[in-house]
């Protein structure tokens, strides 16, 4: 890890729109140049269309344009409806996407505090990923 985000993770969390299950994420995306972009998860009364925190910022860091391969790190925060910080995992679409985007080198770290986080690399968090190269 370069940097610890965990206090900018905290204060991105604020941001994060869960009206319907109250669980509040926040997700970094460092590049190998040290482009940093951020995302939040944002719920929509269709539930389906809600947009998780980790996506939300890998979208943003290809419509600034990276390329894949560039992200280099995925830092994650979340906090549940009775406001306690907890670690999260990244789910099933978004491991599909950091795999993809990242050409399955990155690491993901999930934090619980400043001091405690999990960190993995995607291919240990998405074995046999489906990367595309079949197609
Ligand atoms: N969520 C994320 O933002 N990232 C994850 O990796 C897991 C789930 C969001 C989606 C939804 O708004 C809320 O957490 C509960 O599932």
């Amino acid at each position: 890890m370069k940097k610890n985000y965990f206090s900018e993770l905290e204060t991105l969390l604020d941001n994060s729109s869960a009206p319907y299950s109250g669980f509040n994420v926040a997700s970094v995306v460092v590049c190998k140049d040290g482009r940093v972009f951020k995302g939040v998860n944002v719920e929509s009364a269709a539930y389906p269309t809600t947009i998780c925190a980790e996506r939300n910022a890998i979208f943003t860091a290809v419509a600034e344009g990276i390329s894949k391969g560039d992200i280099q790190e995925v830092h994650i925060g979340a906090r549940n409806a009775d406001k306690q910080l907890v670690t999260a995992q990244p789910c099933g679409s978004c491991r599909q996407v950091i795999a993809e985007q990242s050409l399955n080198d990155c690491i993901v770290y999930s934090y619980q505090s400043e001091t405690e986080y999990s960190e993995n690399t995607i291919a240990t968090l998405l074995p046999f990923a489906f990367l595309g190269e079949e197609l």
